[in-house]
């Protein structure tokens, strides 16, 4: 426990300097990237570049991707000649990146002037002060305020300049970003200051506390096991992502990405208003700057930077029960069996620690489990998937074949002197596996095997960061070396990447013995890129009002830094959930992208039905919403796998004129279309939900709303309220209890009139990795209105999968009058439609397969 003895005066540290480098190091000296006296051409053969010479340092400028440019340092130190940089990348870049623009080059007094097809780099020769600049699309103009989605142009409609006046016209107009200065001290720490202005927004930054937007805010990125409450002056969590989103009303969007895997800083607070310190530890400065010009654009940039997720297995979008521990075979079947017998719908349920022998990765604890392969045979026929925890520690034990073996092949940390990194977590004393190594990984991978034997396709990684316990560090010592192929890295320098290759190893070595299935992996540490790998969810919260509040700025800036497949434990971790809360939290959850309940040992059990009949209601209720609306989540995923976009959105990225919305994040977007505005506090009988320009739907009474305001909803305890924008087009399915279960009847489409919308619709066998190769089926839905009537096109894209149900149930919400008629385009037989008065809701059932067009005169 702490007490005021921590802010005593003599422990402060005076880090607050506005200084690019916090704290009173004394033997620092510091040395500036000033003056370039020469550039070269960068001799490499994948990517164009230039490097800039300075007196002190050296700093290349590569062409990486279409939009996406990189900035390389490489300082002298001590005097000795700066090496020219060594463009190799941490694994978070993909190979696959386009190779990049070419650059051309041209110089006048003052300037070096880079210019690629997008986006140029002024380089001031004197002060070495970096400029750059954006194709000069505007996004959307200032005077916008309070437009809806579809005014904003996108970066298809703004055309680069290409025209040879560039460089000139840029003089004229504001840089996406400007490095003010790069500075690094004698131990090689490196600090760049970068220039924003004082209505600069900051998205991104991955999974940290406080709100949406990150202005005022500074964060470390080292992964860290932060059992303590997560509250806002805690700056560093289990995963880093040092990525962060500059916005401007009215300004084109850009984006950083700092790519380095050790402790690193992002201080938007100690330059003022107007200024963002970037810092490494490890004096690397290794930047890429992303052009928009809107917000959608940086973050889909940033998907072909760092990879898009693959679509999941479809149960594991389904709802997920765990509990540290379940602890034994017969509690776990009984939990099954219960959801099942409450009409609970559930896909996973979840083994914690308990279920191994000592806590030994790859073992079952025979007394608690005697029969794992019976067990998850009958949850199996059940509907249930089993995932086990799998944490990265490897109990110390030369009995323990997968220790022994470990040693034997040299697949565990060490020192360079040769001394295994030894320790403790779980299991006492533990070896940890080189992830880095190909070798290494590839045989964690295959131990797997074991699990895929008895029938498991998903697993947790935990404590991954790494989390070792009763040292002051709280995880391995700085100079194990990871040995990288040939390139080796010591810890500190690395740290943040341990997460993500063990999810990597996992994941690869699940998807290579699982003959073509989709494997999932869940883990609570990551870097950037770790969606390529695994979903996240966001560690030991607590059962606090607080933390369940926390949770939407986190997914959304989660979402905005690529990791699309997230969500927090459901009831909170520790502390003790209450019905009430309990209640609202899986109403959020439930259109979370990721859905678990999870709680710790010693705090009251909060499996959905523990807390009375009013409270099972809701969670049923809840949990039964997010399986109809499964073909609108799964249809999402597929976006999110296609096109890089998140599930869940801060309004602000459909509506990136809305001054309103900026810091918005008690209520978000799933999809582009449904706005979802939870319940945060307890006896909370009403609450004012923003609804942006546009008419919106009540989703649960069809009640029209005028947007571009706020209005109060009634939310008694079974209500979240929920809104759907004219023009939606949501699809939904009969209720199952499984996500594999084959629901009943059409697949609904609901239509909500009053605008224009569009929606593809995705299907596949959800199991396998045919869709890589074009077994899916893809329809793209647009409707349109006019002052004649009203027209549904639906075109298939891609038929390489039969689909679920080929017929669709089309349901026209707030349809106005009686239609004269209805009219379905390539269809000999009448349509036979419906139309209710009492509603105004018009039924037309449509065999639906293949493209159409129904005509709705008025
Ligand atoms: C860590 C995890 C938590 C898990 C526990 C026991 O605290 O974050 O989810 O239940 O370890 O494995």
């Amino acid at each position: 426990m702490l007490t005021s003895e921590e802010i005593h005066p003599d422990n402060a540290n005076h880090a607050n300097s506005g200084e690019g480098f916090g704290g009173n190091d004394g033997t620092r000296r510091l040395q500036r990237y000033s003056a370039i006296h020469s550039i070269e051409r960068l001799a490499s053969n994948e990517r164009d570049g230039y490097i800039l010479h300075g007196e002190q340092a050296s700093l290349a400028i590569i062409a990486h991707a279409d939009g996406i440019i990189r900035l390389k340092l490489a300082h002298r130190i001590n005097g000795a000649q700066a090496a020219a940089p060594d463009l190799r990348t941490t694994p978070a870049i993909l190979d696959s990146a386009s190779s990049g623009d070419a650059i051309s080059y041209s110089e006048d007094e003052s300037h070096y002037r880079l210019q690629l097809a997008n986006l140029s780099v002024h380089a001031h020769k004197q002060s070495g002060r970096i400029e750059v600049f954006g194709s000069g699309g505007k996004p959307h103009k200032a005077e916008d305020v309070g437009g809806g989605p579809n005014k904003s142009a996108n970066s298809e409609n703004v055309k680069p300049d290409h025209s040879g006046a560039k460089s000139d016209s840029n003089q004229d107009r504001e840089p996406l970003l400007a490095f003010s200065s790069i500075e690094w001290t004698g131990k090689r720490q490196t600090a760049c200051t970068i220039e924003t202005h004082e209505d600069s927004h900051y998205y991104g930054l991955g999974e940290k506390t406080g709100f949406l937007d990150k202005k005022g805010e500074r964060y470390d990125m080292w992964n860290s096991d932060v059992y303590e409450p997560h509250v806002p002056d805690i700056d560093a969590l289990y995963q880093s992502i040092p990525w962060l989103i500059h916005y401007r009303y009215g300004a084109p969007a850009s984006g950083i990405l700092l790519d380095d895997p050790g402790r690193t800083t992002f201080d938007m607070r100690s330059g003022g208003d107007d200024r963002i310190i970037i810092s490494s530890e490890n004096g690397n400065l290794d930047l890429y700057v992303l052009e928009g010009p809107e917000l959608k654009d940086v973050v889909k940039r940033y998907a072909t930077l760092t990879g898009r997720p693959p679509m999941p297995p479809r149960w594991a979008i389904g709802f997920q029960q765990s509990r540290y521990s379940y602890m034994s075979q017969e509690e776990l079947l009984s939990v099954a069996r219960t959801m099942r017998e409450k009409r609970i719908p559930c896909d996973v349920l979840y083994l914690d620690i308990h279920y191994m022998e000592e806590y030994k990765v790859f073992t079952w604890d025979t007394e608690r489990f005697p029969d794992p392969r019976g067990m998850i045979a009958e949850l199996a026929e059940m509907g249930f998937k089993v995932v086990p925890i799998v944490d990265p520690g490897v109990k110390k034990d030369p009995r323990y074949p997968v220790y022994a073996e470990g040693v034997r092949n040299g697949h565990f940390c060490a020192k360079l002197e040769g001394d295994l990194f030894i320790g403790d977590v779980w299991p006492g004393p533990s070896a940890f596996t080189d992830y880095s190594d190909e070798a290494a990984a590839e045989w964690w991978g295959d131990l797997h095997r074991h699990y895929i034997d008895y029938g498991i396709h998903g697993i947790w990684n935990d404590m991954n960061e790494p989390s070792v316990f009763g040292v002051p560090s709280k995880t391995m010592d700085l100079d194990v070396v990871h040995r990288n192929g040939d390139k080796p890295k010591t810890h500190g320098e690395w740290h943040n990447l341990y997460g993500m290759l063990m999810s990597k190893a996992t994941y690869e070595g699940m998807a290579r013995n699982m003959e073509g299935e989709r494997p999932f992996v869940l883990t609570r540490a990551g870097y950037a890129g770790i969606q390529r790998y695994a979903a996240v969810w966001t560690g030991d919260n607590r059962s606090y009002w607080e933390h369940m509040a926390m949770s939407i700025p986190m997914v959304l800036n989660l979402g905005l830094s690529g990791v699309a497949f997230t969500g927090p434990d459901i009831g909170g971790f520790s502390h003790h959930a209450s019905g009430e809360l309990l209640a609202r939290w899986t109403q959020l959850g439930s259109l979370y992208p990721f859905c678990r309940n999870h709680s710790a040992i010693d705090t009251i059990r909060q499996e959905p039905w523990l807390f009375g009949e009013r409270v099972e209601a809701v969670c049923r209720d809840y949990l039964s919403l997010r399986y109809k609306l499964m073909p609108y989540l799964y249809s999402l995923f597929y976006e999110a796998s296609s096109a890089g976009l998140p599930i869940v959105r801060p309004l602000l990225l459909e509506y990136p004129q809305d001054r309103n919305v900026s810091n918005l994040c008690d209520q978000f977007l799933l999809g582009k279309d449904m706005l979802v505005a939870p319940v945060l506090r307890p006896g909370t009988p009403s609450r004012s939900v923003y609804l942006p320009e546009g008419t919106w739907y009540d989703y649960w009474t069809g009640e029209k709303h005028e947007g571009g305001r706020s209005i109060l909803a009634e939310t008694p305890l079974e209500k979240m309220p929920i809104y759907v924008r004219a023009g939606a087009i949501i699809p939904e399915q009969a209720l199952t209890q499984h996500a594999n279960e084959r629901p009943e009847g059409p697949t609904k489409l609901t239509i909500y009139s009053g605008g224009e919308g569009s929606f593809s619709l995705f299907e596949d066998d959800g199991l396998t990795f045919g869709y890589e190769k074009g077994a899916y089926r893809l329809r793209d839905f647009e409707w349109k209105e006019s002052a004649s009537g009203r027209t549904l096109a639906s075109s298939l894209r891609n038929d390489g999968y039969p689909g679920l149900s080929r017929e669709l149930e089309i349901v026209i919400e707030q349809a106005g009058l009686k239609p004269a008629s209805i009219e379905l385009a390539g269809s000999a037989e009448p349509v036979q439609w419906s139309y209710d008065a009492a509603f105004k809701r018009i039924r037309i059932p449509v065999p639906g397969d293949g493209d159409f067009l129904l005509t709705i005169k008025n």
